[in-house]
């Protein structure tokens, strides 16, 4: 690299290795996470310039990127291509395809088209490295990119992806590696050794009701124009119906609900717990986000696949606690998330939360789009290769052959829901996907993405949740009380 001037800041692209982690890398103190590129991992790290040079000798990576900040950092942020069928890419509009279109749209002032500037003579701002730039970049590859923008940007950058992009705000200071502790990775093995098939856990999952999950998802996609909502974008009024309807509803199956906020002019997490009825610190997580996005320029964010099925699932989970008046050996919490479609904030405060109150979270497993399938392929379940326990999904995966036999289970390149803001805590998690395979819904992240359409499954909706139901139940313990 050569510089004529002495950048502010250095920024590191990297193939991940646990190694840096060891010994006395001055790296380690200068981890910002690590992110999907494609079929690979890049760690990001911005170290001190003194760091540099030690570094080249002890972890050169040959594809390693170095970078120079020339004006001051404000956020990073991680972008990249969403793992996609190859019939979806070719659906794209070209003007939406790529980075570059959205690079100028970024380069733009956030509240103005691109006609309107250029009405108002400001061509200017159209040129890259001017001052009336507004974001610098520091990695690009085919399948993602690692750029500084404004706070305010980094706000709506979901807004201005193109349609198969999405977005990663990076925390604004270094993180600690921290990987999961044997024990907790034991006691999961310990629970798959010992897990076989339970006729009352059968007959509690098999409660589940159908019916009462296509009403709840027309309540929460404004299909059946009884909520008034009309997107649940995190910054939308409808986000905020939604948040309070899903708290009360909970509430009423006998669970302690809060509305957190996380972060100002975001609509909150919804956290849900039910106490343990032994007296014990262990606590297991399901979760979704409620919050949704639309197509770029619309103002309509149903999000019936992303992610209402998977916040229906975990509705209708508590609905079947309540029913049933299960009381759990373990504590148990019910989440849905708020600003999952800006880079998976909300469940970022939320673990940070209970990882600083040395909270004892044995597992989270993490529901996002559970209800869509190509027309002509059965109904699935996709778990992560990467982001996520390896042994949490193999639970996942022991509990689906036993309850849900109806599903082909399989892992998926799809990535990076909030489960990965638990995995970056140490806390054992993995996800639920609707899909051994990329995405392939095509209406995803689009106005039109409503529960009555074809290929929108509901048996497949019921069977994932019934996953995750059983799953929790298997490891806790319970007694049912009605
Ligand atoms: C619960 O267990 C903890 C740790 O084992 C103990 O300190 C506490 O006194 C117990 N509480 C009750 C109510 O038994
Ligand atoms: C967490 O809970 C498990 C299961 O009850 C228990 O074995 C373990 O000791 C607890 N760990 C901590 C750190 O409290
Ligand atoms: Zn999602």
């Amino acid at each position: 690299m050569t510089m004529n001037v002495i950048p502010l800041a250095l920024l590191l692209i990297t193939p991940f290795d646990r190694a840096i982690f060891r010994g006395e890398s001055c790296l380690s103190t200068s981890y910002y996470g690590t992110y999907r590129d494609g079929s690979t991992y890049q760690a990001v790290y911005a170290p001190e310039h003194a760091c540099m040079d030690n570094w080249l000798s002890d972890f050169a990576a040959e594809s390693a990127t170095i970078s120079g900040a020339f004006q001051p950092v404000q956020q990073l942020v991680w972008v990249e291509e969403e793992s996609v069928d190859e019939t979806l890419k070719s659906q794209a509009v070209s003007l939406d395809a790529g980075l570059d279109s959205f690079l100028e749209r970024l380069s733009l002032s956030p509240y103005r088209t691109l006609d309107q500037a250029l009405e108002d003579h400001e061509q200017d701002v159209l040129v890259y490295g001017k001052e009336e730039q507004h974001y610098e970049l520091f990695y690009r590859s085919p399948h993602a990119a690692l750029l500084s923008v404004s706070h305010d940007k980094a706000r709506i950058i979901d807004t201005l992806l193109p349609r198969f992009w999405r977005s990663i705000i990076l925390p604004t200071s270094p993180v600690d590696y921290i990987p999961i502790p044997l024990y907790a990775t034991q006691r999961i093995r310990d629970v798959i050794t010992g897990v076989k098939f339970d006729p009352v856990v059968a007959s509690l999952v098999n409660s589940l009701s159908v019916t009462q999950m296509k009403n709840d998802i027309r309540f929460l996609t404004g299909e059946d124009g009884k909520s008034g909502i009309v997107s649940r974008h995190s910054f939308a009024e409808g986000s905020r119906i939604a948040a309070s309807w899903l708290k009360h509803q909970i509430e009423d199956t006998g669970a302690v609900c809060e509305l957190k906020p996380f972060l100002s002019g975001f609509a909150p997490n919804v956290v849900c717990r039910y106490e343990a009825t032994v007296n014990t610190s262990e606590t297991v997580l399901i979760s979704a986000h409620y919050d949704s996005r639309g197509s770029f320029g619309s103002t309509r964010a149903p999000g019936g696949d992303d992610d209402g099925s998977g916040t229906t699932g975990i509705l209708s989970i508590a609905r079947a606690i309540g029913a049933k008046g299960i009381k759990f050996r373990a504590n148990v919490e019910l989440v849905l998330f708020a600003g999952e479609e800006q880079g998976l904030l909300g469940s970022r405060a939320y673990s940070r939360e209970l990882k600083a109150a040395g909270s004892n979270l044995t597992l989270v497993i993490q529901a996002d789009m559970t209800a869509y399938h190509a027309l002509d392929e059965p109904a699935q379940l996709g778990l992560p290769k990467t982001i996520g326990s390896p042994e949490a999904g193999d639970l996942v995966s022991a509990i689906a052959g036993i309850y849900s036999p109806e599903l082909v289970v399989g892992y998926t390149s799809v990535c990076c829901s909030d489960h990965q803001s638990f995995h970056q805590q140490g806390f054992p998690a993995t996800q639920v996907f609707e899909r051994v395979g990329p995405i392939v819904d095509p209406m995803y992240h689009n106005s039109g993405d409503l529960s009555g359409r074809e290929g929108y499954d509901f048996e497949q909706l019921k069977a994932i949740a019934k996953v995750q139901f059983a799953t929790v139940l298997h490891v806790t313990g319970f007694d049912i009380t009605k």
